[in-house]
């Protein structure tokens, strides 16, 4: 029989899940209560106390900030029951906002990979873009306009530019690249948040997402790396810089060229899980649903040694369970 002995065993994938379902379920408590503190700091709380179930002897590299600015899931942090020695990205609820406004695509997510396997990103921004799985390598490139991208990955799937499906951040300063994607002929899907969901919607045929392009959170970036890794999806990043000290920064974290073009292998090497679960629905996961008993969560776990995409849905007896997992 074939052991699996690698730090990132594979019976850890399944309980990963347990941490990001619980971070879900404490904070869809707050979907649409217009606090996205209260939101944020429930699905915080909740991860932190799942880890302590996990057998690993984990480190924080990706978190919610540095140790004087977060209480809990801060970079740096030793997290799990112990075990193997792995680094841990976290985003315990990522789109805070659309968890409080009871918007599209907020997810409880998080990455584990072998020691010194994630890209140590500091809290700025990332100029991003994505394909799915099965193109040729580099068949879209950062360097190129939206429309060359188009054109060549219309090409490549064998397809109309008009045909493709583009996700981008709503935000102002995409205003250039949502003109361009629409003079090139190819249609937009415009999320108010949340771009890990929406990165990872490129590697999924049931989301009709094809591309995507635009700048959000570098830490976002890792975490959409080591899902793309897992599934063999094509990811660039560029970290942008808003002043020097956000370049000191990013040296002092071990990145040596900070105009470097990150693809996927630089962002989430060796063997790396993910798992995420949908807090409130998007085209990737559904939302929790709950009721006085009972709440249902929508789940996706990958492995990159196998490649394996497990959706979850789980249904949970909430009388059952700690309050520290259900909210
Ligand atoms: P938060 O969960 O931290 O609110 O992040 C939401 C998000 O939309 C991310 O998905 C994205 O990477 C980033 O914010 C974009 O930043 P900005 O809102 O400044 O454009």
């Amino acid at each position: 029989m074939r052991r699996d002995t690698t730090p990132v065993d594979r019976n850890l994938a399944l309980e990963l899940v347990r941490v990001t379902e619980a971070a879900a379920l404490a904070a869809s408590r707050w979907i649409g209560r217009g606090d996205k503190n209260a939101a944020d700091g429930a699905a915080v709380d909740a991860m932190r106390k799942a880890f302590d179930t996990i057998a690993i002897s984990g480190t924080v590299v990706i978190g919610e900030g540095e140790m004087d600015e977060a209480p809990m899931l801060y970079i740096g942090e030793k997290i799990g029951s112990g075990g193997p020695e792995v680094d841990i990205a976290v985003d315990p609820l990522e789109g805070t906002n659309i968890c409080a406004t009871g918007g599209p695509n907020s997810i409880a997510t998080l990455a584990v990979a072998e020691h010194g396997g994630f890209l140590h990103a500091p809290d700025i921004y990332m100029d991003k873009i994505a394909v799915g799985p099965g193109l040729p390598a580099g068949v879209v490139d950062l360097d190129a306009s939206p429309g060359e991208n188009l054109r060549e990955l219309a090409k490549a799937k064998k397809a109309e530019v008009n045909d493709l499906m583009v996700c981008i951040l709503g935000r102002d300063r995409h205003k250039d690249i949502i003109r361009a994607c629409r003079e090139a002929g190819a249609r937009i899907m415009l999320i108010p948040d949340g771009d890990v969901a929406g990165l990872i919607a490129v590697s999924q045929a049931g989301t009709g997402v094809d591309l995507y392009l635009g700048s959000g959170g570098a830490p976002e970036g890792v975490l959409a790396a080591a899902a793309l890794r897992c599934i063999g999806g094509q990811m660039q990043g560029r970290l942008l810089y808003e002043d020097d000290a956000q370049i000191a920064r990013a040296r002092e974290m071990g990145i040596t060229d900070p105009n470097k073009k990150f693809a996927v292998e630089d962002m989430a090497r060796g063997e790396v899980m993910f798992a995420a679960t949908g807090v409130t629905g998007g085209p990737l996961l559904h939302g929790v649903r709950r009721g006085p008993t009972s709440a249902y969560t929508h789940s996706i776990i990958m492995r990159s040694k196998t490649g394996t995409v497990r959706y979850v849905e789980a249904h949970h007896n909430i009388s059952l369970k700690p309050s520290a997992f259900v909210g």
